[in-house]
């Protein structure tokens, strides 16, 4: 019964207040607790549709800021000059391209919410997960500056332990987050990881 209170209590207030899915809430306790985003930041958003991390980054950015959304599926166009979305598989994105494309260096922040298509079939779903994180992994190397922070949904609960092991490896620290806003009922969780290392310290450890 609390899991239903629960979840109708976000999916209201995520209505009231203009989001377009209870997601934003899990961004909104990450950032309360983490402080990852800053006004000015360039974000990219992996996984960004409907588009409710989109508009809480947003609003913290500010006008200075720039974001970039992906998503495999389309999103209506959120009312924010400095939000480009870009529909595509993460699998298939040359990030470098997409940089260059939006006269970008480096992105500060990161964050990946997507969740997996699943077929069912563990064989198939694994594979699809493995590229995945590999497609990922390769964005923050590729397009996260030294000491940029990067938030990622754990779907692949299977492979979470080697994932956090090799994340610390990248990142000063890594923290396991389950935000309130989050189905207690669910395995979802997030790992917040922050200030990414030199690619130098990186391998040392
Ligand atoms: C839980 S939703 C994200 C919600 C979003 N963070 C928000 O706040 O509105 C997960 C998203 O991951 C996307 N997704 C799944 N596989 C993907 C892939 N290979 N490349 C890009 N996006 C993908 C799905 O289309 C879906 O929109």
């Amino acid at each position: 019964m609390g899991k239903f209170v629960l979840k109708d209590t976000f999916f209201q207030k995520a209505k009231q207040e203009g989001y377009r899915a209870r997601s934003a809430y899990k961004l909104k306790e990450i950032q309360n607790r983490f402080h990852i985003l800053k006004k000015g930041d360039k974000v990219l958003d992996l996984g960004c549709s409907p588009g409710s991390f989109l508009q809480v980054i947003a609003d913290i950015v500010g006008q200075e800021g720039k974001i970039i959304g992906i998503d495999i599926l389309p999103l209506t166009p959120l009312p924010y000059k400095n939000v480009i979305t870009v529909m595509c598989d993460i699998r298939e994105t040359d990030i470098k391209e997409l940089m260059h494309i939006r006269s970008l260096q480096r992105f500060d922040v990161v964050t990946c919410d997507i969740s997996p298509n699943l077929s069912g079939i563990s064989e198939v779903d694994n594979k699809n997960i493995g590229e995945l994180y590999q497609a990922v992994q390769k964005v923050v190397s590729e397009g996260l500056r030294e000491g940029g922070h990067f938030v990622i949904k754990s779907f692949f609960s299977d492979t979470f332990k080697g994932i956090s092991i090799e994340l610390k490896k990248i990142f000063m620290r890594v923290s396991v987050f389950k935000p309130m806003a989050s189905r207690s009922a669910s395995s979802e969780i997030y790992l917040i990881c922050m200030n990414k290392k030199k690619p130098a310290d990186s391998q040392r450890r």
